[in-house]
């Protein structure tokens, strides 16, 4: 196999996962333990071509939050989505996050394919699911996005996020160089780079289905999760990336929900309004 493509002015470096160690340090004299400098994977494989990050400046504030009623006690809903294109790069003078609309020039200059650049899916990915009823019923326990490069992102289910693209590309380049965004006002993390594997953090009372197009077994979503118990949390792996499909160890059951081909987030607003149903949710 050939070496990966390196970008200029890029050093080798040892591989470390990249999240946000904060919480550990703050339990550590922070003197003699100050919290590493942040780094970012802009180019080629997973274990080489780290870039020492830039200071960060603060640019927004925060981001508010939502009232959700938070207190339930009743079996709830997680979101994972995998293979998120969620990249940032140095374009220019500035990091921006990669996509095929804004940067195709410099994608083809760097030996990638525009086509693979799609950070609006997991925009509109995360919109449906924060929007849906699920959500404002206090029944979803937990989003997170992993990323193509692997990273692990964690989105409290109350975070209030940026409703134009814009804004939204604005907030992952914050959460990817600073590794976490604040509520407005307030100390509380609602987005956070974390630890891998996402496993660790979902509930052993739980039933976890992968979705996919190309999988045999097409089901009628209501109808299926009919069929599971009611004491379960319910852990849906949805794919965030234009191509290919998701595979990951951890899933239970995949199952394609439809004969034809959807985005993610209409996949998800099918999902989201059978479990609704389910649990009589208007
Ligand atoms: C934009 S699609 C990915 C495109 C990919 N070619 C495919 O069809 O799976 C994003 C995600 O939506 C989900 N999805 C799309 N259509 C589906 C279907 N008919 N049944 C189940 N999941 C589906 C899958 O999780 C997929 O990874």
């Amino acid at each position: 196999m050939g070496r990966a493509y390196k970008m200029k002015g890029q050093k080798r470096k040892k591989k470390e996962e990249k999240y946000d160690k904060e919480e550990e340090f703050e339990q550590l004299d922070e003197k003699e333990n100050p919290p590493s400098p942040k780094k970012v994977k802009t180019e080629g494989s997973e274990s080489e071509n780290v870039e020492e990050m830039e200071p960060v400046i603060d640019e927004m504030p925060g981001i508010p939050i939502v009232q959700v009623d938070t207190s339930s006690k009743k079996p709830g809903v997680i979101f994972v989505l995998e293979k998120a294109s969620l990249e940032i790069a140095k374009v220019g003078k500035t990091y921006q996050l990669l996509s095929s609309d804004e940067h195709a020039n410099y994608l083809t200059k760097n030996k990638r394919n525009p086509a693979d650049y799609r950070p609006d899916i997991a925009f509109q990915a995360i919109q449906t699911i924060l929007d849906s009823r699920v959500n404002k019923s206090g029944r979803l326990k937990a989003l997170y996005v992993r990323t193509q490069q692997g990273l692990l992102l964690e989105i409290k289910p109350h975070a209030r996020m940026p409703r134009t693209y814009k804004r939204f590309s604005g907030l992952m380049v914050q959460l990817l160089q600073k590794l976490h965004i604040t509520a407005a006002g307030k100390g509380e993390k609602l987005l956070r780079v974390i630890k891998n594997p996402v496993t660790q953090y979902l509930p052993i009372n739980s039933r976890k289905i992968g979705f996919s197009h190309s999988s045999e077994k097409l089901v009628d979503m209501y109808n299926y999760v009919g069929t599971i118990n009611n004491d379960l949390d319910l852990v849906f792996v949805v794919g965030a990336m234009s191509h290919g499909k998701i595979e990951d160890e951890y899933v239970e059951d995949y199952i394609s929900i439809s004969e034809y081909p959807m985005s993610a987030a209409y996949c998800i607003s099918i999902i989201t309004t059978a479990v609704e149903r389910k649990w009589k949710i208007l």
